[in-house]
């Protein structure tokens, strides 16, 4: 099989990470923070560090890791911790599900109301028609670093300057950015970043996060055994236990540890460019077939390896049928969980065709896709 279906989870994973991380965790497995014993001393010790890695990795080293389970729990957790009722928020139409349907709840609730700011032709989301929807109320401003759909990097920085201007606080959803892209909380302004540790971090299901400025009030919405604070029947209001009720993902942490480390290797750099190449000729042999459109098409700075086109005469879910079946090539189509991006795209409910790379792609596997491409459009 030939994987181009990384913006939804990465595959193949570097396994000697998954390996190294698998024996530390059976030769001293014991839960964290809820023994005074070494082993779980131990343990206490790796998830302390990974907790730092991964907000020095995003460029804030004082702000707090909270352990989730994946991107859309952190993503929940935040919103729903910050707001009251009353409350205004403010995301964009480029914003996956895990943003879309929390905010809608949320108002279908009476609980908030909140406004999305469009996309320009390039797939970005301007500071100033995201700035012309601030309200007196507003509480929260929530955007999707990288779009999943279309791979345009929106610019945080400028919107993270307007969000700390009126003193309300941003959350980056780096759900497809965090690995791929560089990122800098501090620089930026940000106040919270929410990350999923399987896409291009390049670590198991089952464990994200947020990285957030501790002066930062969230309400936990659940509430539990944390290992500390014991004597008090109600939830900590300490960092990072604040936001984790219940036993934390030890084995996906521990992974995640050394994921992180590998991303700062020569390797990792190596394959980065790698990719960077791949996706520059991915979108140049796109272009030169007749019948492909690429949406907001592009390459370079400014951008992830995620290309979205449809192809003229083909239904999306049919072109991914073909290259499965025939051509042994696993590509993603479909609404990708955004679907207002593609209302705006003028799509409908078939949606596009998503080709997203990763680092262990090569030219190979883009050659045969373009290659497979072409037959069925009738130009080989
Ligand atoms: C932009 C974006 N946000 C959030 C998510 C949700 O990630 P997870 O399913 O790991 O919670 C995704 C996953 O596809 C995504 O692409």
């Amino acid at each position: 099989m030939i994987y181009l279906d990384n913006a939804a989870t990465s595959f193949p994973k570097p396994a000697s990470c998954f390996r190294e991380a698998l024996d530390a965790y059976l030769a001293a497995g014991a839960s964290p923070g809820r023994g005074g014993y070494d082993a779980a001393v131990a343990a206490e010790h790796q998830v302390i560090a990974v907790r730092r890695a991964m907000a020095a990795y995003v460029g804030a080293p004082d702000y707090v890791t909270c352990f989730a389970a994946n991107a859309t729990d952190a993503l929940n957790t935040l919103l729903q911790g910050l707001v009251r009722p009353g409350d205004h928020v403010i995301s964009t139409r480029l914003e996956h599900n895990s943003v879309l349907r929390p905010l809608h709840h949320l108002r279908e609730a009476g609980i908030i109301s909140f406004d999305l700011a469009p996309f320009n032709a390039y797939g970005v989301v301007e500071p100033r028609a995201l700035e012309a929807l601030f309200q007196p109320n507003t509480r929260l401003v929530m955007l999707n670093h990288a779009s999943n759909v279309l791979g345009t990097l929106q610019p945080a920085a400028e919107i993270g300057a307007i969000c700390a201007e009126r003193g309300v606080p941003l959350l980056l959803d780096a759900s497809q950015s965090a690995g791929a892209a560089p990122i800098d909380l501090l620089a930026w302004k940000v106040s919270a970043l929410a990350f999923t540790g399987h896409k291009s971090l390049m670590g198991p299901p089952g464990i994200g996060g947020l990285v957030l400025d501790p002066a930062l009030e969230v309400r936990p919405s659940r509430w539990g055994g944390t290992g500390v604070d014991s004597e008090s029947v109600l939830h900590s209001r300490e960092y990072p236990e604040r936001l984790e009720a219940g036993t934390i993902n030890l084995l996906g942490i521990m992974t995640l540890g050394r994921c992180l480390e590998r991303l700062a290797t020569p390797e990792a750099a190596e394959a980065a460019g790698r990719e960077a190449m791949l996706h520059a000729r991915l979108v140049e042999g796109l272009a030169a077939l007749e019948g492909v459109t690429v949406h907001c098409p592009g390459s370079g700075a400014g951008r992830i390896p995620v290309v979205s086109f449809n192809l003229e005469g083909w239904p999306p879910h049919d072109v991914g049928m073909v290259l499965d079946g025939d051509y042994e090539i696993a590509v993603r189509t479909g609404l990708h969980c955004a679907p207002l991006l593609h209302q705006d795209l003028g799509h409908g409910a078939a949606g596009s065709v998503r080709v997203s790379l990763g680092p262990f792609n090569t030219a190979p596997d883009v050659e045969a896709l373009l290659a497979a491409l072409s037959e069925m459009l009738g130009q080989s």
